[in-house]
């Protein structure tokens, strides 16, 4: 069976009361529940993760390798900041995929950056809850 993680980054933990006109109403909860629910259709095995602090995401991408076989991540506010993510994915190798919930080339002109676009195989951006 293929191996997921996927990684939320800082802030989405508050998904459902923070800035629901750009996020939605759903909370990562409900995205998460979704996410499991696909999985298991598609026969994948997801280990889902939130964290608002960047070098436990640095830590957990680096954990990854030799136990999964994609990563999916939404760096969130770090999309826009860290060279550290940026490297981390680029020394673990693992198919790694970036997602937004907002499409952030629609956004002010800072989040449309990206520092992880790079070295992801492809980046999914503006489909709110289905990204
Ligand atoms: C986000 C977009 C980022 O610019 C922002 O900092 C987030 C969420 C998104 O999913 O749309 O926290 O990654």
């Amino acid at each position: 069976m293929r191996r997921v993680l996927l990684l939320h980054g800082p802030n989405l933990n508050l998904l459902g009361q923070r800035e629901a006109d750009v996020y939605g109403r759903q909370t990562l909860r409900d995205i998460d529940t979704a996410v499991q629910q696909l999985a298991r259709r598609e026969g994948v095995q997801v280990t889902i993760k939130q964290s608002n602090r960047e070098g436990q995401l640095v830590d957990w991408i680096q954990d990854a390798r030799g136990r999964y076989d994609a990563i999916v991540i939404n760096p969130a506010g770090y999309t826009h900041t860290s060279v550290a993510l940026r490297d981390a994915i680029a020394a673990v190798s693992i198919p790694t995929i970036e997602v937004h919930l907002s499409n952030i080339y629609g956004r002010e002109e800072f989040r449309q950056h990206s520092y992880i676009a790079g070295v992801a195989v492809c980046q999914i951006s503006g489909f709110g809850p289905l990204s």
